[in-house]
């Protein structure tokens, strides 16, 4: 339906808002794209610039992701609909139209994209997160640990999202490929690390 192309749309453009590009400019910080890991992402602002601005950062992110899939699910937009506005999203946080095209990873941004979908699944994903990081105290092993899990607990506890959540799952892991070789290396920076 039309309705269902004008949010992929709007929700590729929404995606492409880049808020740690953004942030960095409004504080006349260097481009993130060129400092510590070159990701534009809450974690690389936290290297960056500390521990506020990468919770602004990843708050703004988070929100970004739930804007479009709200919208979709409001609209009346079937499951597979919804799904696919998520992965628009996601993909303008990847691949942001306003920014070059080199844009993040879209852990954030996608954990915003399915809050809408359920609060439970959103929790077990964020428990996830939590407790890697906690134990090993890379943000990117966290990610990969709770994008790895997400296709199973979506399976469980959100059955009719499984497919764009694996899509979705699929294209977060390679985004991090250079984190797995870093981390497989033994090279990984531990996130918890300030640059100097
Ligand atoms: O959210 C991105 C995170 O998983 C990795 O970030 O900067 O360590 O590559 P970074």
């Amino acid at each position: 339906s039309f309705d269902f192309l004008l949010t992929v749309v709007a929700a590729y453009l929404i995606g492409s808002i880049n808020f740690a590009i953004l942030v960095s400019k409004t504080k006349h910080l260097p481009d993130p794209r060129t400092q510590g890991s070159n990701n534009p992402g809450a974690t690389n602002m936290y290297r960056i610039a500390g521990k506020k601005t990468a919770i602004k950062v990843l708050l703004l992110d988070i929100v970004k992701g739930i804007v479009p899939t709200w919208g979709s699910y409001y609209l009346g937009l079937e499951p597979s609909e919804i799904g696919m506005t998520a992965i628009a999203c996601c993909l303008g946080h990847m691949f942001p139209i306003y920014f070059r095209f080199k844009g993040g990873k879209a852990v954030a941004t996608a954990f915003g994209c399915l809050l809408p979908v359920g609060i439970s699944l959103g929790a077990v994903l964020l428990l996830a997160w939590i407790v890697t990081f906690k134990v090993t105290g890379y943000s990117s092993l966290a990610a990969i640990v709770a994008v790895g899990i997400s296709p199973l607990a979506t399976y469980f506890i959100a059955p009719k999202y499984v497919l764009p959540v694996t899509m979705l799952a699929v294209f977060i892991v390679l985004r991090h490929i250079p984190n797995i070789i870093r981390l497989v290396q033994g090279e990984e920076p531990k996130s918890r690390q300030r640059l100097d």
